[in-house]
């Protein structure tokens, strides 16, 4: 079994309410885990930041989904890569909310405002993973 890590940025194409990413997470919650696939979810500033690992079909087919979602565009596949084993051991969003934490973390990326897309992959995954040990999920 092949596993591989994918990371990608987009922006909402409408504002989004908790209530509207609580509904995105609840889905991913259920069928993540159904699909063993693991990963974690940050949304700030209009974007959104994902990892995504498991299985490579699984994975791939789950992307092609996601990317098709009317609710955010201009997705920027950030990395793909074969791992050993996943970072993530659970489904999780960390939701940003200007916490002091997320704000250390963009300041250290000399970053003013969450831009993702602006990210190396490698900035990406450390990001992500920072956070999902930092930060309380909804
Ligand atoms: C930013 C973003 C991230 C998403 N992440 C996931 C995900 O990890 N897993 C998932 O099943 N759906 C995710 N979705 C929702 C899918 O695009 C799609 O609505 C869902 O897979 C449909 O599930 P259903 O067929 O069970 O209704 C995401 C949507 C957005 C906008």
């Amino acid at each position: 079994m092949k596993l591989v890590r994918l990371i990608y940025s987009s922006a909402v194409t409408r504002d989004m309410s908790l209530q509207d990413l609580k509904g995105i997470l609840d889905c991913a919650r259920s069928n993540n885990s159904s699909l063993g696939i693991c990963g974690m979810l940050c949304y700030e500033n209009n974007y959104f930041l994902q990892v995504l690992e498991g299985e490579r079909a699984k994975v791939s087919e789950l992307f092609i989904d996601i990317a098709d979602d009317p609710r955010h565009d201009e997705i920027e596949l950030l990395g793909f890569e074969y791992i050993e084993k996943p970072l993530f051991d659970n489904w999780k969003m960390g939701y940003a909310g200007g916490s002091p934490i997320f704000q250390k973390m963009l300041e250290k990326l000399e970053m003013d405002a969450f831009e993702p897309g602006k990210l190396a992959p490698r900035q990406a995954l450390a990001f992500l993973h920072h956070l999902s040990s930092h930060q309380s999920e909804i």
